[in-house]
Formats: C-alpha cells, sequence, structure tokens
C-alpha cells in the first residue's frame, strides 16, 4: 500500500459511516461502538459447522472496514481447525467415522491461554462437540466461564449454545438451539428457558441462534443494535442477504417438531417436513 493510502481510506471510512448515519438516532451505546475497537473471538474447534463461523464472519468483515474490529480465531491448539468432524459415537453408540466429508480449515490464531481481551466472544456449532463431550475436555466451557464477566456480548450460532449451558452462563436466561438436535442441545445447564420457536433469542448480552444460516440474520440483529441500521443495512444489501428480521420466525421449529413449537408460524417457500414413509 502506497504510505499515504492509509489515512486516506480511514477518513474515507470515516465518512462512509456519517454520512450514511445522518440523522439517524443512534443510541449511546452505538456512539460509544462506533468511536473504539471491538475485539471478536470466534471460538472455534474440530468438527466446526462452516457456516456457523463463515456466515457471521462476512458481516463482521464487512462492518471492519467502517469501524475497528480485530478478530481472533480461538481454538484449544493454535493452527488449522478442521470443519471435518473427528471420530466421535452417534446418539445409538454406534462409531462415526466422516474421514470421507471434505474438509474447510480454519487457522486459529490464539489459543485459550494467549487469546486477548474480547468485548466479543461467539461460539460456534457442530458435530465436533460431541467428540469433546466423549473426551469429557472441557476446555471450551471453562474459556467461557473464566472470560464471560469481562465480555460485553457472548454469542452462539446453533449447537455452540451447548457450551455456554454447559459453562454455567445460562442460569436464569432464556436462550435458543439449533431445532435439529433440540432435545440434546437443551439437556445442558441449568435454569435455562429454552425458546421453541426462535430463530434467535437475546437476553442481556447473551445472544443465542437457532440453527447454521440462522446464526446470519443473529449477526445482522446484533450487529444492528451494537452500530444502528445505517451502515448494517447496507452490508445486507450488499451481500444481497433476505436476512430474516423477525425473531419469532421459526418455521424450522415446526418442521422439527419441538415440543412447544408455534404450529401456526407458515412454511411457504420452505422444504416442509419429509414424508414419512412406511
Ligand atoms: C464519536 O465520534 C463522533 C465523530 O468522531 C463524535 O461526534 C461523537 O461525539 C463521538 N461519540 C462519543 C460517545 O464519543
Ligand atoms: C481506527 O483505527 C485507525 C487506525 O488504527 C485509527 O487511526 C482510528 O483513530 C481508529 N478509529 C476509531 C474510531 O477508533
Ligand atoms: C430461574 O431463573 C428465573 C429467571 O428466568 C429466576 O426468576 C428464578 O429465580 C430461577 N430459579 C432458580 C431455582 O434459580
Ligand atoms: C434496516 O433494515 C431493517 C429491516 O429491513 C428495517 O426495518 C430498518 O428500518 C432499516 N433501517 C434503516 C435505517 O434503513
Ligand atoms: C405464532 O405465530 C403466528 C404467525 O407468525 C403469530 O401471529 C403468533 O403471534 C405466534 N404466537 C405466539 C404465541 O407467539
Amino acid at each position: 500500500m502506497k504510505p499515504f493510502l492509509g489515512p486516506v481510506l480511514v477518513i474515507l471510512a470515516q465518512w462512509a459511516r456519517l454520512s450514511l448515519g445522518q440523522g439517524y438516532p443512534f443510541t449511546a451505546e452505538q456512539e460509544r461502538n462506533a468511536n473504539r475497537t471491538l475485539s471478536v473471538g470466534y471460538v472455534v474447534y474440530h468438527g466446526y459447522t462452516i457456516l456457523d463461523v463463515f456466515g457471521p464472519l462476512q458481516f463482521l468483515s464487512d462492518l471492519s472496514w467502517p469501524f475497528n474490529i480485530t478478530l481472533s480465531i480461538i481454538a484449544k491448539e493454535a493452527g488449522p481447525v478442521h470443519s471435518r468432524p473427528p471420530p466421535h459415537h452417534g446418539p445409538d453408540g454406534s462409531e462415526m467415522d466422516m474421514s470421507k466429508m471434505v474438509d474447510a480449515q480454519i487457522v486459529a490464531t490464539h489459543t485459550f491461554e494467549t487469546a486477548p481481551a474480547l468485548d466479543i466472544i461467539i461460539v460456534t456449532g457442530g458435530v465436533g462437540d460431541l467428540t469433546l463431550m466423549e473426551q469429557k475436555d472441557r476446555s471450551i466451557e471453562d474459556f467461557i466461564a473464566s472470560r464471560f464477566d469481562k465480555t460485553e456480548y457472548v454469542l452462539s450460532v446453533c449447537s455452540g449454545v451447548g457450551f455456554l449451558a454447559r459453562a454455567g452462563v445460562l442460569e436464569g436466561r432464556s436462550a435458543t438451539a439449533t431445532k435439529s438436535v433440540w432435545g440434546y442441545v437443551t439437556n445442558f445447564g441449568k435454569n435455562v428457558t429454552w425458546v421453541p420457536s426462535a430463530r434467535w433469542v437475546r437476553d442481556g448480552k447473551v445472544w443465542t441462534s437457532s440453527g447454521v444460516s440462522a446464526g446470519m440474520d443473529m449477526m445482522v440483529a446484533f450487529l444492528r443494535h451494537v452500530y444502528g441500521d445505517p451502515v448494517v443495512n447496507k452490508s445486507v444489501n450488499g451481500v444481497e442477504y433476505a436476512a430474516v428480521v423477525d425473531p419469532n420466525w421459526d418455521p424450522f421449529s415446526v418442521v422439527h417438531k419441538v415440543p412447544g413449537a408455534n404450529m401456526s408460524i407458515p412454511m411457504q417457500g420452505l422444504v416442509g417436513p419429509l414424508k414419512e414413509y412406511p
């Protein structure tokens, strides 16, 4: 980069942010966030779900142009982290060897020991949690428990909420989880109000989303909360993403027959429940 380009880009970014926000009633929280650097930590593990990580990261990445955001990818060990699920056992006890699956890797920049101070923690979902459970590996839960009070916003996507529940930070809170393995995930945690029909749930500083793609809708809602609409809406339109903006829209709770689901949510435009063949 030419030496003068850096400051020019910063000024351009500031201008984009200010001109887009003309007259918009930013909250004090949004003003504060616009004027500082937010440190984001994404917690991943082998067998993470690809879209749980890269979907929300698209919006965070876009927003790091007008706003100052740093990103740490955090795992037990630094280096490549595989989306391909490691060997584990299925619910019926059978050995699951998924080594034939394609593998998208992400590079962990930090470990739980070396992670910097964080303003935002996001925990991915993924089949890999089954392996960690089998190995009685509580490193993610311990990390969450040790950082929770110091972190301003804590988010989970899909089954990632299981780590929050097991870390004990959902006690007395409302949360949601992926509807595809609802019964499994909602076993965890004490005194959690599990919301059966929700695309995402916000309870104070804790944001939890339903399955995989729901993480993108939660991230859009979260970023609107953190930075305000103007720049976030521009990013969503730039990505040409049809974000769900109603947190109660959850036809997948109907598809997956979640107990207590709101059965009157319409299912137009969806692949409906699979027909059951005898
Ligand atoms: C944030 O920065 C803008 C422009 O630099 C300034 O007008 C505003 O007062 C600042 N807000 C806070 C809360 O510091
Ligand atoms: C964002 O970072 C740039 C480059 O480090 C710095 O010049 C600028 O003051 C920062 N802006 C805010 C609002 O923190
Ligand atoms: C459970 O959480 C609710 C808030 O959702 C709180 O009012 C209640 O006291 C808690 N109960 C126990 C036994 O901790
Ligand atoms: C941002 O998009 C949401 C969802 O479509 C809409 O409700 C809101 O009014 C938009 N905000 C602005 C400032 O355009
Ligand atoms: C159930 O979903 C319908 C359709 O979205 C909505 O009108 C209704 O308010 C919902 N009921 C509850 C109890 O949330």
